[in-house]
């Protein structure tokens, strides 16, 4: 049997690239309008870092990191998300020094092993943004408002903006004693994780896979945040408000991931099933200190490349098609037209041949099924009469080229296009 791609991860085809691409290059657009500029960081990283950031009673570090002793026997971790090696970065070039807010973009691809079905895969692509050294509601205010305009020139609609805060430390501690008096009845009634979990980090509880809908009536973060917590809140409320940007409170949003503080958000489907969740983010005041860098607050979002292409209306982006196809009959021909096709690429004018030389009919088909814009046509008696036929494949036009200077001649008639 032949060798197949692993379970849960995809192949983006041809086909899909336009979509892809299309994607790729209005957030590129708008992100560099907002003053991001692009990183790449490596795709794996040590364990630690991870384990770190994200939390090591995460559903994410417990089970689904893909992680292995590389040959000298360090534990190594693909990374199943983008900020903690963003932040990494940050810490580890001194990002930091120049007092700005820096403001980071990346894409690329993130590994997770989670049981794969429609819109979860464990390979997956993200894109997101990272504004590290800002504590201003407006840092959270532009981050939300990136995050809106993006689906918003993708021409995405039917999505909702759930917004959240999960306080900061001088809050959390609070809640979380109100939360394990919640938990404390029921926990004879949860599952394994949520029993080790109620002691080592019960807001992780309300995260459970298998519990979830058995918490509808617990205490909430939102009524124990403290002053600075709810100020905060309330200029981010006022200030998407102001700029038209819809939103609805949600204050059962948990997160997957330990690094949130204060302002969380998820950018939900409508009408979707269980992966109904295209992007989402938060501030994570603690994340840069947490990982051995200075104490510096940072807020961001990334978006699933493959949910967000599944909601784009793809109709009109194609891929690419050849303006020329030459129909060389013959092997002199053939020979004849090949530095034609090479000067011609060589000009970036795209050009699709055949080198078999074969007949007419069959070469029309082909230019037909490349959607060729035009097509040359040069049998033996274009060769004696030293000229070629041009044919307008749109309004099958045609009109004979001499085939002395045919570069420049084929040159300037597609340009005229
Ligand atoms: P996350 O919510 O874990 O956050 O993932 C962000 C997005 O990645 C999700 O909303 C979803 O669209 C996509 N995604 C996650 N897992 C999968 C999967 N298995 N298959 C397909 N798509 C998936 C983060 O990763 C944070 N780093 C976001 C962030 C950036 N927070 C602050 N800055």
């Amino acid at each position: 049997m032949s060798i197949q791609a692993i379970k849960g991860v995809k192949d983006v085809l041809p086909e899909d690239m336009p979509a892809w691409q299309h994607l790729e290059s209005t957030a590129r657009k708008l992100f560099e309008s907002y003053g991001f500029s692009e990183v790449r960081v490596p795709i794996f990283e040590y364990t630690e870092l991870f384990a770190r950031s994200i939390g090591a009673s995460t559903d994410i570090v417990e089970k689904e990191m893909y992680t292995f002793e590389d040959r000298d026997g360090r534990k190594i971790t693909l990374r199943p998300e983008g900020t903690a090696g963003v932040v990494r970065a940050f810490i580890e070039h001194k990002m930091y020094a120049d007092s700005q807010l820096v403001k980071l973009f990346y894409q690329g691809p993130m590994f997770r092993h989670e049981r794969p079905q429609k819109g979860r895969y464990r390979q997956f692509y993200q894109i997101g943004v990272e504004a590290l050294g800002g504590t201003h509601p407006h840092v959270d205010i532009d981050i939300l408002v990136l995050l809106h305009r993006l689906f918003a020139r993708l021409g995405i609609t039917g999505l909702t903006l759930q917004l959240n805060s999960l306080g900061d430390a001088e809050c959390r501690g609070a809640y979380r004693d109100a939360l394990k008096a919640y938990l404390k009845g029921k926990l004879p009634s949860l599952c394994g994780d949520c029993q080790r979990r109620y002691e080592t980090n019960p807001l992780r509880v309300l995260d459970c896979k298998v519990d979830a809908d058995k918490f509808g009536d617990s205490p909430v973060m939102l009524d124990y945040l403290c002053r600075g917590c709810k100020d905060h809140f309330t200029t981010v409320e006022g200030g998407l408000k102001k700029l038209g940007i819809p939103f609805q409170v949600n204050p059962r949003l948990v997160r997957g991931l330990d690094y949130y503080t204060r302002t969380t958000f998820e950018l939900v489907m409508e009408h979707a099933g269980a992966q109904n969740t295209v992007a989402a983010g938060g501030r994570y005041d603690g994340l840069v200190q947490e990982i051995g860098g200075p104490a510096i607050p940072g807020i961001g979002f990334a978006l699933g490349v493959e949910r967000a292409v599944s909601l784009m209306d793809t109709a009109k982006l194609k891929p690419p098609r050849p303006s020329l196809y030459i129909a060389a009959l013959g092997a002199e021909a053939v020979a004849l037209t090949m530095p034609a096709v090479h000067a011609l690429r060589n000009e970036g004018i795209r050009v699709e041949t055949d080198y078999s030389g074969a007949s007419l009919k069959s070469q029309m088909k082909k230019a037909d099924k490349y959607g060729a814009a035009f097509t040359l046509i040069v049998g033996d008696q274009e060769m004696q009469s030293r000229t070629a036929v041009l044919r307008d494949m749109g309004t099958k036009d045609q009109v004979a080229v001499s085939l002395e200077n045919i570069i420049e001649e084929l040159k300037t008639r597609l340009s005229e296009r």
